[in-house]
């Protein structure tokens, strides 16, 4: 028979029929073409028009935008991406300006509040305390092999919102949508897993919806062991796989990473993730102030896991530029829930103690500012606006051009506004937030203030990670990433109080600090495989692309 005679056949290995249309990975919908709707089982079971991705695309944008509020359109996202993959990451990638704070934060934090209330589909792994002994039987549940990213929560300080119990799970679908939205992780690479050891939460543990194990939170030593059973079933399953852990409550949070960052490829985002953006941020504004990082003296306001992470990394970054650690160290000080953090002070934290210099203690935050004299002050403590009028007014006076970081999640935490930081300063704020604001003008000039978005630096980083198989995550990574994504802000970026490149650019953003990552990986010979002569390109073959494959040979 000759080719052009051959009837067309599928592809081995696909589903037909329902089981196919229900498979999200592999379902196109209305953009079956006849072809494939003949060999495959389909011709009846969808509308007899074929749409092309293009037009599917017009259409579920459409419904997306006559949704009434952010809750509804987080909904509608879900349930499509619980259809179709490939729709799904090509709307959110083309329009990932509008559907990042739906598809993160802030809308996910009020989809893992209402998780057992919005509840439709499963999705990614719930393992439980009471699964300890057989977490290497669950992991072999899911249903894919060669698995690469996995972030896990256990759901105890999710966003700035608290103990979330199993709605945490919520985070880790989000994060691994915006590792296959921004940086081309294929999404069937990308696992999503819930650490669910109870939740001290009362409001969770009285509502009959919940949907977690009803008891307190298991800590301690057995929590420990649950996690080491986790990290070791996972490693050995899915030798290399990077585990990203997420929004653990800071004591924990602090604990694993020191445990695990030099026994398995793993990182906290909250800490070494938000510190890269935070200092990629730094790296731009100080092209605006003109001035050094090495004069910097940065208050933060908020002691926990972020604020840490990022002193820890802006003093790496200092010693980089040959400060000693003690003098990088003291330039960082930290104003916490109990006023100053002094030498001396009770109640310090383990993590907080290199911080603690010598001064009398003090109990305000506008008192620490007027005292300390900050060229910048970095907000990181869940509590919305304490970044006051008097605050930025005595930054401004301090300051030509004051750096106001308000990092903290959702909008509604936030330690102020855009608009506020921008009028109090006179228009000279160079202002980030951790939640998005919409542009303000002020006395004529437009500012579109940058968001201080975790979705900078993470997936990049865990892309550069896969592609150089990298078997460990270093803090030498995170400074290299926060290099890269400021040389990425342009100066149209600048002009317009933008300390971060364009959303818009974000999956060649994404690849550049890839190809920054694995460059450190195969430098300090983390890489598991051989060097090859272009990085540019073994990024680029590394990253997956929202469109149809065609299901007949
Ligand atoms: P955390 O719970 O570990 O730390 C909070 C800190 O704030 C503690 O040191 C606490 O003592 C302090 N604090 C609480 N109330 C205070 C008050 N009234 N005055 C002064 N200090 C007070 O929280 P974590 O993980 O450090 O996160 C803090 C915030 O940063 C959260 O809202 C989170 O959403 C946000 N965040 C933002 C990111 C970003 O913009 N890229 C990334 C990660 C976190």
């Amino acid at each position: 028979m000759s080719e052009s005679q051959r009837k067309p056949q599928p592809v081995t290995g696909l589903p037909r029929g329902i089981a196919l249309l229900r498979d999200p990975l592999l379902n196109k919908g209305t953009a079956f073409t006849e072809v494939e709707r003949d060999v495959l089982g389909l011709r009846g079971l969808l509308p007899p028009r074929v749409f092309s991705l293009e037009e599917q695309l017009a259409r579920v944008l459409e419904a997306y935008r006559r949704k009434v509020d952010d809750l509804e359109r987080y909904i509608y996202l879900v349930s499509l991406q619980d259809r179709n993959e490939t729709l799904f990451y090509r709307l959110v990638t083309d329009h990932l300006e509008e559907m990042m704070p739906i598809v993160y934060t802030p809308t996910v934090g009020m989809a893992c509040q209402l998780y057992g209330h919005l509840f439709r589909r499963a999705r990614g792994l719930h393992i439980t305390y009471d699964d300890r002994g057989s977490v290497a039987e669950v992991l072999r549940n899911w249903p894919h092999d060669d698995q690469r990213v996995i972030v896990v929560t256990d759901g105890e300080r999710i966003l700035g919102l608290g103990d979330q119990g199993t709605g945490g799970m919520g985070i880790p679908i989000g994060k691994l949508a915006l590792y296959t939205a921004c940086a081309g992780i294929a999404p069937e690479r990308c696992l999503p897993v819930m650490l669910d050891v109870g939740t001290d939460n009362e409001a969770l543990l009285a509502d009959p919806l919940y949907m977690g194990l009803r008891r307190r939170r298991v800590r301690g030593e057995p929590f420990q062991e649950l996690v080491g059973e986790f990290m070791t079933a996972a490693a050995q399953l899915w030798p290399g796989v990077l585990v990203q852990f997420e929004d653990f409550a800071s004591s924990t949070a602090f604990h694993l990473l020191e445990h695990w960052r030099d026994r398995a490829c793993t990182f906290n985002d909250d800490i070494q993730g938000t510190a890269a953006v935070v200092l990629g941020g730094l790296f731009s504004a100080l092209r605006v102030t003109g001035k050094q990082l090495l004069e910097q003296k940065v208050l933060f306001l908020g002691a926990g896991e972020a604020g840490t992470g990022i002193a820890d990394l802006i003093a790496a970054a200092m010693v980089d530029e040959g400060a000693t650690l003690a003098e990088a160290r003291a330039r960082c000080w930290f104003f916490d829930v109990n006023g100053l953090v002094v030498k001396g002070r009770a109640s310090i934290l383990p993590h907080n103690r290199r911080y603690a210099h010598e001064h009398p203690p003090i109990h305000q935050f506008l008192a620490a500012v007027e005292a300390l004299q900050p060229t910048a002050i970095i907000g990181a403590s869940t509590v919305p606006k304490l970044f006051d009028e008097r605050v930025i007014t005595a930054m401004s006076r301090l300051n030509q051009r004051p750096i106001i970081f308000a990092l903290s999640n959702p909008t509604s935490r936030s330690e102020c506004s855009a608009e506020e930081a921008y009028t109090w300063s006179n228009g000279r704020a160079i202002f980030a937030s951790g939640s998005p604001f919409a542009p303000f003008t002020y006395h004529g000039k437009t500012f579109a203030p940058g968001q201080g978005n975790n979705g900078y630096i993470f997936p990049g980083v865990g892309l550069g990670v896969i592609a150089s198989r990298a078997r460990r995550v270093t803090d030498r990574m995170f400074a290299r990433a926060a290099r890269t994504l400021a040389d990425q802000t342009g100066q149209a970026d600048l002009d317009v109080g933008r300390i971060y490149p364009s959303l818009t650019r974000i999956r060649e953003v994404s690849a550049h600090i890839a190809v920054s990552v694995a460059e450190v990986a195969f430098q300090d010979g983390l890489a598991g495989i051989a060097r090859p002569p272009d990085l540019q390109e073994l990024v680029a073959s590394t990253m997956w692309a929202p469109r149809y494959a065609s299901y007949v040979t």
